[in-house]
């Protein structure tokens, strides 16, 4: 896996001084490292420009490089809604999403995504693209907010469904989400409401499309 992931972003992904200046910005803030690989930033973009989505939800902002890879895909005509958890994440997200040109279209909610979630779906917000990257115990309901959040054909990328490859390789060190991992993907391979495929790229994304 990390060999043809090196391959990908080595082949397909080309020198991106502002997500670099991310990732340096991030580890300075004493954050983790663990922002979307560049091949998968650089589908996410894809996605988003293919679809022609233009309201993105995203769950788990971080330091913005997987925003700044959202917004670049609806350009000057989208919205990215963002729920992080740490308020200093979220700031430092704004702050490079500023730099990328798209301060006026982004805005972040801070708390439990959970608890964002269900704001939105009182305030009755619908989105044509999501991203679930957060806190790996709620990626079902999250999945579940989801769905009751989309527009019809709307799609749904949840990163990290590889768990490190621990989800198929009983020799793997299993991650300690291993197992939601697992449960998420038979979740999305089975919904009725979900046609769904997992892209083994960076740590895996599932990409599934609301029926
Ligand atoms: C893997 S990082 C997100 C990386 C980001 N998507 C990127 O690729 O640039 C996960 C983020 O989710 C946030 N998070 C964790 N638990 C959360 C929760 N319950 N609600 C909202 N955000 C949460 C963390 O603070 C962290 O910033």
């Amino acid at each position: 896996m990390k060999q043809i992931n090196q391959y990908l972003d080595s082949v397909f992904t080309e020198q991106d001084d502002l997500l670099e200046e991310v990732l340096v910005l991030i580890e300075e803030h004493g954050m983790p490292s663990i922002s979307v690989s560049a091949s998968s930033g650089k589908l996410l973009t894809m996605l988003i420009s293919m679809s022609g989505a233009k309201h993105v939800l995203e769950i788990g902002a971080l330091g913005g490089y997987s925003g700044i890879c959202l917004a670049r895909g609806f350009g000057s005509e989208g919205t990215l809604t963002s729920l992080e958890l740490e308020e200093k994440h979220a700031d430092l997200a704004y702050g490079n999403l500023t730099k990328a040109g798209f301060g006026d279209q982004v805005s972040y909610r801070t708390g439990p995504a959970l608890e964002s979630l269900e704001k939105l779906a009182d305030e009755k917000k619908t989105f044509d693209f999501f991203f679930i990257d957060a806190d790996k115990d709620n990626y079902e309901n999250y999945l579940n907010y989801c769905v009751k959040l989309a527009e019809p054909g709307a799609l749904i990328v949840a990163d990290n469904v590889l768990a490190g490859g621990s989800v198929i390789d009983s020799e793997t060190k299993p991650k300690r989400y291993t197992d939601f991992m697992k449960k998420f993907n038979q979740t999305v391979a089975n919904h009725p409401q979900l046609q769904s495929m997992l892209i083994p790229i960076g740590d895996g994304l599932t990409v599934s499309r609301v029926k």
